[in-house]
């Protein structure tokens, strides 16, 4: 499908459909309000009116911004898929809501069908936006902004939602030196020599029962003159089965999204380098699968981290934690970052306290998580501040080591994740660290707002508008 914004007044361009917004207000006025009046269609958020005789599509909104707007095209989008029709044309209200609009058609119509044996091709090939009497120079760079940053996102979603059998840590570097390749980054891999000659103890003794090696990836953005060098950090969890502390069945599906976090700084790093912004970028993946055989690291064992940290472990689950100590160790010391974030589907207590829809975001810098809101709301990606204190710190006490993999009480527990991680920031990156638990917001079994089933492409959306703040 192709989506073209057109310089053009909307009935001046050649479509089958007509897609129009309207928000409850907009009803009495409009000339067909009888008709939509009949057919019970009150404007509601996400509610779809097709008048097939008129050729027009309606979708309610409740007001006309870019996140209503998004969350309508995307229910838009899929009333039109299951239609004949083969091409439809919108209005673009203004230069503010046309990345909603870009973000519902590309992230709403999003499918993954690799391993469907017959996709059902779309009819509808091409959507145009008309951007009416509006500034076209500042539509173009609008739209070709949300456009970079929403295929980006479909990057992420496409390795999430791949099969662990299809994506392990090794094929993981495979697709690293390709988008690497494919956007002209640095690329260095550590594979377990070179995590071994790096003391990584902790993120060896994870990923020592699988066959697949387990790797460090490390990419980098480096435009001419950088305003800032940020490190990305992403959990790379190929597969999540608990290790010898193992996952109950039913907890254990879906657990192929636990290298999300991985996948989404893979995005980010890819949207960067695309939309060309002037800040240096390194991510940083601990590619890494958790699984039992006769070598799997064990509950009591203590694992000497990079840092030295000793860690007694208490849960083979906690593993991701483990990973991102001697990642978070090795990005502090490669580079010096002006901000350093980790991404990670660390803990399903964060989804217990926060929903399955928002990120939550930890942290000692209030000045940074207020940016980051802002960051949030202009994105759209819900992200919630959940605080560190040092009660909960003092749960994270083990008796044999210096810190325990899991705390001694089960509440709070996506807070003493991050307080696990922040053991292993530096004293001179404390405000600069910022720890993003996406266990809930990473994949979604039903779809909501611009998500379909599967990996959402958490973070991407929310980075990169971050980013272009900085
Ligand atoms: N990958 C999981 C967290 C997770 C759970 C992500 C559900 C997405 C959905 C993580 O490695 C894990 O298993 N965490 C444990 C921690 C516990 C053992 C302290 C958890 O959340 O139960
Ligand atoms: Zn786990
Ligand atoms: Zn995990």
């Amino acid at each position: 499908m192709n989506i073209e914004l057109i310089n053009k007044n909307i009935s001046d361009i050649d479509s089958e459909i007509l897609v129009e917004f309207l928000a409850p207000n907009d009803l009495a006025e409009h000339e067909y309000s009888q008709t939509l009046e009949s057919a019970g269609f009150k404007a509601e958020q996400d509610s779809t009116c097709f008048l097939y005789e008129k050729r027009i599509l309606f979708c309610g909104v409740e007001k006309k911004k870019n996140d209503e707007i998004r969350s309508a095209v995307a229910c838009m989008i899929k009333v039109l898929k299951t239609s004949n029709y083969k091409s439809a044309k919108i209005s673009v209200a203004s230069n503010s809501s046309l990345t909603g609009l870009v973000e519902g058609i590309v992230l709403g119509g999003y499918e993954f069908n690799n391993y469907k044996s017959e996709p059902k091709e779309m009819t509808l090939k091409e959507i145009s936006l008309a951007a009416n009497e509006l500034d076209f120079d500042e539509l173009q760079t609008t739209f070709n902004e949300a456009l970079i940053v929403a295929n980006a996102t479909c990057f992420t979603r496409d390795i999430v939602n791949n099969a662990p059998q299809e994506v392990n840590p090794q094929t993981m570097v495979a697709l690293a030196m390709k988008l690497a390749n494919d956007n002209s980054l640095e690329c260095n891999i550590l594979h377990e020599e070179g995590l071994a000659k790096e003391n990584m103890g902790a993120m060896l003794a994870v990923g020592r029962a699988s066959v697949h090696g387990s790797a460090l990836i490390h990419l980098a953005y480096k435009p001419a003159n950088p305003k800032k060098v940020i490190s990305l950090i992403g959990k790379g969890l190929t597969y999540d089965s608990g290790g010898l502390s193992l996952k109950p069945a039913t907890s254990m599906v879906t657990m192929k999204m636990d290298k999300a976090g991985a996948c989404a700084v893979l995005g980010m790093i890819k949207a960067a380098s695309e939309l060309k912004l002037d800040v240096e970028i390194h991510a940083f993946v601990g590619a890494v699968e958790n699984m039992i055989s006769g070598d799997a690291y064990k509950p009591d064992d203590v694992l000497v981290s990079r840092s030295g940290t000793t860690i007694e472990v208490r849960n083979t689950d906690a593993e991701g934690r483990l990973v991102l100590a001697d990642v978070l160790s090795y990005a502090q010391d490669t580079v010096k970052a002006d901000y350093i974030f980790d991404f990670a589907t660390l803990t399903g207590a964060c989804m217990v306290a926060l929903g399955q829809y928002t990120t939550g975001l930890m942290g000692h810098s209030h000045k940074l998580k207020h940016d980051m809101s802002k960051a949030g709301t202009a994105s759209g990606e819900l992200i919630s501040s959940l605080p560190f204190n040092k009660h909960l710190k003092k749960l994270l006490k083990s008796e044999i080591a210096d810190i325990s993999n899991v705390a001694s009480k089960p509440f709070g527990g996506a807070i003493t994740a991050g307080m696990f991680l922040d053991k292993f920031i530096k004293e001179e990156n404390k405000n600069r660290w910022m720890h993003f638990d996406i266990a809930g917001s990473a994949y979604t079994e039903s779809p909501w707002d611009c998500n379909v089933y599967g990996g959402t492409g958490a973070g991407v959306r929310l980075m990169s508008h971050f980013l272009k703040t900085i």
